[in-house]
This record gives C-alpha cells, sequence and structure tokens, in this order.
C-alpha cells in the first residue's frame, strides 16, 4: 500500500509524511534526498549537471539507502551534505532531466514493492504512484512557509528575513512547478490540505483521520 505526500518547499512534508507513517507503521521515502543525492554526487565528481547522459549514468549506477533519518550513498553516509544550500540551488538542473527521473521513478517503485510505505515528493501521485491508496497534497500559503522557515533557521543560530527566504522559495516554486516532467501539481484526485494556522501534530492527525477514514471506506 501506498500514500503519496507532494507539495512545495517548505510546506513541512519531511516530518509529517515521517511521523504519519510511524503511526500507521510503515516505511517512509524522502523522494528529495534521492535528487540531493544525486546533485551531490555529481558536483563532488565535477560533472557538468547539464549533461543528462552523464548524470543518468552516476544516477543508474549508485545505490541509495535511506534509513531512518540517515542516507547512504554507496555504503558513504552523505546526510549532511546533501542539505547544503548549493545542494539545494544545484538540485533544479538534475530534476529537470527526464532520463534523471525516469532512473529515480524506477528506484522509488522498487523500493516500495514488499512493504507499506509513505512517500514524499513533488510528483508521486502524479508520476510515480498514479494509483496510489490514498494522495495528499500538502501546501501553506507562500508567507506561511517563509515564516516557518525562518523561525527553523532562527532555532539553529541562523537569521534571515522573511523577504529573503520568500523571494528563495518563489523561485523555487516556480522552477519545481514548471519543469517539463515531473512538474510540482495535484494530482487530480488528491486531496489538498491546506496547514496555515496548524501546528505539525495538528497536520499529522489530521492526516492520519484522512487516511483511516479512506482505508476504512475503501
Ligand atoms: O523535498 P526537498 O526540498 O528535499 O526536494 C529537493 C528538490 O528535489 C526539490 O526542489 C525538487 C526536487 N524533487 C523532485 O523534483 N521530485 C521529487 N519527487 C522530490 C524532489
Amino acid at each position: 500500500m501506498v500514500i503519496t505526500i507532494d507539495g512545495p518547499a517548505g510546506a513541512g512534508k519531511s516530518s509529517v509524511a515521517r511521523k504519519l507513517a510511524q503511526r500507521l507503521g510503515f516505511h517512509f521515502l524522502d523522494t528529495g534526498a534521492m535528487y540531493r543525492t544525486v546533485t551531490h554526487l555529481a558536483m563532488q565528481r565535477g560533472l557538468d549537471l547539464q549533461d543528462s547522459a552523464a548524470v543518468e549514468g552516476l544516477a543508474s549506477g549508485i545505490e541509495i539507502r535511506l534509513e531512518h533519518d540517515r542516507v547512504w550513498a554507496d555504503g558513504c553516509d552523505v546526510s549532511v551534505s546533501i542539505r547544503t544550500p548549493e545542494v539545494t540551488r544545484n538540485i533544479r538542473f538534475v530534476a529537470d532531466l527526464a532520463n534523471v527521473r525516469h532512473v529515480l521513478n524506477r528506484k522509488q517503485r522498487s523500493l516500495v514493492v514488499s512493504n507499506d510505505y509513505v512517500t514524499e515528493g513533488r510528483d508521486q501521485g502524479t508520476e510515480v504512484f498514479p494509483d496510489a491508496t490514498c494522495k495528499i497534497f500538502l501546501t501553506a500559503s507562500p508567507e506561511e512557509r517563509a515564516r516557518r522557515r525562518q523561525r527553523q533557521l532562527s532555532a539553529s543560530g541562523q537569521e534571515v528575513t522573511v523577504e529573503q527566504l520568500l523571494a528563495e522559495q518563489n523561485l523555487r516554486d516556480d522552477q519545481d512547478q514548471s519543469r517539463d516532467v515531473g512538474r510540482l501539481v495535484a494530482a487530480a484526485d488528491a486531496i489538498t490540505v491546506i496547514t496555515d494556522g496548524m501546528d505539525e501534530l495538528q497536520v499529522v492527525d489530521h492526516l492520519e483521520a484522512l487516511v483511516r477514514g479512506k482505508l476504512s471506506r475503501d
């Protein structure tokens, strides 16, 4: 069984999806971490990020393992290095490559065959798991997302203005919504949840109720 959670950057998908998976007793798949891993390794190896054959070769050849909150690429722990601002800025080149998306889509589908999963990303309900049991599109207003990000950064000692975060976020939204393949869009049969004014626990409670309701009806 697969539950998909898609939505824009900063909607709090990862932590919510992880907690929802725990409550349901499902595994959790953070597909953004896979795009981050390929981008990080391509940068480390000095590849041209727009050279689709080279990046595809890299993506098909690596073994990406996601365990709890750690990410391993060919046995190396890359959990921290895939989350740098440089990687975040460069992901769009890799995420725009249709052949790389096909490779990662295949890896995602092969991971979920033997277990129940909550998967999280941009294209899970549309491209990767069109037959998912339950699809959620999780979003919040741009201002709310930027404010949450600012609070997170502030808690780790980094002070950035909401205006700067909003500008970066708008750019990422635009990139995620305008790519030719795997673009960020709600699946026609997704339930959209707008989380403005809700805290994380309320969002997890709400999603759990939605999913359990759907499972009991099917
Ligand atoms: O969820 P995240 O911020 O870690 O994702 C990083 C980037 O990866 C995001 O800007 C777009 C890309 N991505 C994607 O294209 N498709 C996915 N299924 C997941 C992420």
